[in-house]
């Protein structure tokens, strides 16, 4: 999952939205981590204390590309949420707007999801020991020809 998220990282632009959907212990913030561990490198920035947002429910790090200035990219962990309208008091729309952004539990999300994001949904299979990634991304964001570059 870590690794994938490094891969993962290579392909991402400064406005994308990915969101990752799997139940408690699926390997979401795993990946997570992974990817912005990797954005991070990229910036010479020290990645090693990258908590998961579970009770922050938002955390920001800074984006590599200083031409880009100002970007960030946001990690959500929207779990403790009841619905869109705390998502919104959260800075979606300026995160939206703005910043890159990576969503664990998007179901909060209903009508707020990004119809450019890419989505990766995670299934545990063999009682934990592997996990099966279903990924849909759409032509908008150029998706196809991003995930057919994938280095894994
Ligand atoms: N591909 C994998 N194979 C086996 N174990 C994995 C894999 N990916 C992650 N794990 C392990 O699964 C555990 C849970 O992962 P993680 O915390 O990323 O899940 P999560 O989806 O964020 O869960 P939660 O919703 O409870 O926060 C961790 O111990 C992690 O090391
Ligand atoms: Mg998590």
């Amino acid at each position: 999952m870590s690794a994938f998220g490094h891969s993962l990282a290579r392909l991402l632009k400064s406005g994308d939205v990915i969101t990752l959907e799997g139940g408690l212990g699926a390997g979401k913030s795993t990946l997570a981590r992974g990817l912005i561990s990797r954005i991070l490198e990229d910036a010479g920035l020290a990645s090693d204390d990258i908590p998961s947002p579970t009770f922050t429910l938002v955390q920001p790090y800074p984006w590599p590309d200083d031409t880009d200035a100002g970007r960030e990219i946001w990690h959500f962990d929207l779990w403790r949420l009841d619905g869109p309208d705390e998502v919104i008091e959260l800075g979606f729309d300026e995160a939206l707007s703005r910043h890159a952004m990576i969503i664990e539990w998007p179901d909060r999300l209903a009508g707020l999801l990004p119809a450019e994001a890419l989505q990766i949904e995670i299934e545990p299979i063999d009682d934990g020991a592997a996990r099966v990634l279903s990924i849909k991304g759409g032509e908008a964001a150029g998706w196809p020809e991003r995930l057919a570059s994938l280095a894994l």
